[in-house]
């Protein structure tokens, strides 16, 4: 997926997502308070989006300094009202120079997008001082398995067992939680604008006509009655070795 489709996707979504993205919420919950009452000198915020994150950990935990970036400049006015003196870089992550070290680098639902885990893990430990800590959440192959079974549409997700893999050569991994959360929606329909509301119609690069979205209802109603949505995200934490 390239960055240019991801980034307008969210640059459309940024508004309604925090009321929208309630899985994607309850994640952030668990991260933040697992450091709960921690301190530290300095985190970075890969992907900050509406400050779902943001707004849970800047409250759970102290810090001297808080760095954050997304791709989509108006993340920056989401984060500053959490974070009033957060330094904020928009952009692309992969390519910006922080040219400083983090005590704990975060990000919540944003390396899915990214096939190249292993060049961002590597990026995550250079950018990390000694016993530094990445927390992040991701999805697993289950996440939107209907989506997947209709459409043939996915995303490429790692399983727990692949991220353990790519993580462990740097990192020593203190958590690794998969869980599932299905969504209820009462219209086909409502399923497409709960994705696009959470910036995931960047699955298909394609626009779909009235006839894709007329063939996507029957089908889904067809194989799954209840219409569920199925989510399966991953929490890491890891700490550098
Ligand atoms: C699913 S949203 C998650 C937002 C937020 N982290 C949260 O807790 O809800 C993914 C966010 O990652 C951002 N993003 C995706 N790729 C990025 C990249 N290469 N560099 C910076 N931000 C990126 C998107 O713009 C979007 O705001």
């Amino acid at each position: 997926m390239d960055t240019k489709t991801i980034k307008n996707q969210f640059k459309k979504s940024i508004d309604k997502y925090s009321e929208n993205a309630v899985v994607q919420g309850i994640i952030a919950n668990e991260i933040a308070t697992y450091f709960s009452d921690s301190s530290f000198n300095s985190i970075l915020e890969i992907g900050a989006g509406s400050g779902l994150l943001t707004q849970r950990l800047a409250s759970a935990c102290k810090y001297k300094e808080f760095y954050a970036n997304d791709l989509v400049e108006k993340s920056e006015l989401y984060v500053k009202k959490y974070v009033p003196n957060v330094k904020f870089f928009a952009g692309d992550f992969r390519k910006i120079k922080f040219n400083k070290k983090f005590d704990l680098i975060v990000s919540n639902a944003v390396f899915q997008w990214y096939e190249n885990l292993d060049k961002i893990f590597e990026q995550c430990k250079n950018l990390l001082q000694p016993n530094g800590i990445l927390a992040f959440s991701t999805f697993s192959p289950e996440n939107f398995k209907e989506i997947k079974s209709i459409t043939g549409l996915s995303l490429e997700y790692k399983s727990p067992a692949e991220l353990t893999k790519l993580l462990e050569k740097d990192f020593e991994i203190i958590k690794i939680e998969n869980t599932e959360h299905k969504m209820n929606f009462d219209n086909p329909l409502k399923i497409l604008a709960h994705m696009k509301n959470t910036g995931v119609n960047s699955l298909s690069e394609t626009h779909w006509g009235v006839k894709e979205v007329k063939d996507f209802c029957d089908k889904y109603i067809e194989k799954y009655p209840d219409l569920p949505l199925t989510y399966s995200p991953i929490i890491v934490i890891a700490k550098l070795k």
